[in-house]
């Protein structure tokens, strides 16, 4: 299959290039394209054919659900049942955005998109190519990140390529994704609200709605079957081995450099994920051409970070990297969502300089 690559104006798709991704999605194909998180890579949610197409292309385990995503709020009804009022007011606040909600599964949704589970997680785009699209298919879209599996997620049509040419239709290039990592995943099928992946739209956020919600991403280094989709500690993770700092600032930044120096001497290509303040540092002592530097941001701008992250963990792949050094950049706010996709690129290698 050859890959076609379609430049759009995000905010002024044409209707030939909406035509074109929409003939494909409704015709059981698949279509990747930019969200305001990630780029997804889209079917159709109401195909399982198309659906299993997906799983195919990102080498996705089978137990792993998939997104749908929707256009308009009347969609929801469509693929879910019993829909409890705290989806609504959920819906109302932060839809479109970076907010999935798992619900019970509607009857006629297929078993496929949550990997035969009786929930479905549903989320409604900000994203104006998204949007347009979805509005132009006027089907429900199952899209999971555009990356094959346990690859850092792709925020470039370029890194959708660097994964799945070849083994997709098309991508809508509509630039680089604004949030850069993915939607907050929020379970409201038990008895209170669970995070199981912290995201775009923040605890705290959704703790202004809803008192009762809790933080409950797991961990699980193998494969714990269709009880923990997409749980796996490995996922996200660049080629490289990563290594994730975290303590006082001062203290982590001397043993990241100490270890810079330790890799260096045994000819190891070492990469270094660093906030633009501790560039500087790194610069002062000597360090930043022992090392390959990827700048994410200012250290408190954790929009920035998470904007740059998953860029330059591929960046520093394509550049043949094998250790990646990087440190934790609080858990507060995005912070969350930062450190969870830390730790799962560095399956889980935490060096705590404090302890
Ligand atoms: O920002 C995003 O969420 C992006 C864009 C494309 O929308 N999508 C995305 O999809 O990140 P994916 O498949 O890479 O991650 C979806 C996560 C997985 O961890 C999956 O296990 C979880 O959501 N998930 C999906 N359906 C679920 C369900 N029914 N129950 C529990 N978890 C579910
Ligand atoms: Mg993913």
């Amino acid at each position: 299959m050859k890959t076609r690559v379609l430049t759009v104006d995000p905010e002024h798709p044409t209707p030939e290039a909406l035509a074109e991704a929409g003939h494909i999605l409704r015709a059981g194909g698949l279509v990747a394209f930019p969200t305001e998180t990630v780029y997804g890579l889209g079917a159709n949610a109401l195909d399982a054919d198309a659906l299993g197409r997906i799983y195919a292309a990102k080498e996705r385990p089978a137990n792993d659900p998939i997104i749908a995503h929707i256009a308009r709020i009347e969609q929801l009804d469509q693929l879910a049942r019993d829909i409890p009022p705290a989806a609504r007011a959920l819906a109302e606040a932060f839809w479109p955005g970076a907010l999935t909600l798992v619900l019970k599964r509607a009857p006629g949704v297929p078993d496929t998109i949550a990997a035969g589970r009786d929930t479905v997680a549903v989320r409604m785009p900000a994203h104006p190519l998204a949007r347009a699209l979805l509005q132009a298919v006027d089907l429900p879209i199952g899209a999971p990140s555009a990356n094959t599996f346990t690859r850092p997620s792709a925020t470039t049509a370029a890194h959708v390529l660097e994964d799945l040419d070849g083994r997709i239709d098309l991508v809508l290039d509509g630039g680089p994704t604004p949030i850069g990592v993915e939607s907050t995943v929020l379970d409201l099928t038990g008895p209170a609200p669970v995070v199981l992946r912290p995201g775009g739209v923040t605890l705290e956020d959704l703790q202004a709605v809803l008192p009762e919600t809790t933080l409950a991403p797991r961990y699980l280094a193998e494969d714990a079957g269709t009880d923990a989709p997409g749980q796996l500690l490995k996922h996200y993770s660049p080629r490289a081995r990563v290594l994730l700092f975290t303590g006082s600032r001062a203290a982590t930044l001397t043993r990241m450099q100490e270890e810079v120096q330790r890799l260096a001497a045994q000819r190891l290509a070492v990469g270094l994920l660093l906030a633009a303040e501790d560039a500087e540092a790194f610069a002062e002592q000597g360090l930043t051409n022992r090392a390959a530097v990827e700048v994410l941001g200012g250290e408190d701008d954790h929009a920035a970070i998470s904007r740059r992250l998953f860029e330059a963990l591929r960046a520093l792949d394509r550049r043949g990297m094998d250790t990646i050094l990087v440190r934790d950049f609080g858990r507060e706010g995005l912070g969350a969502a930062l450190w969870d996709r830390l730790l799962r690129a560095a399956e889980g290698r935490v060096v705590d300089v404090d302890r």
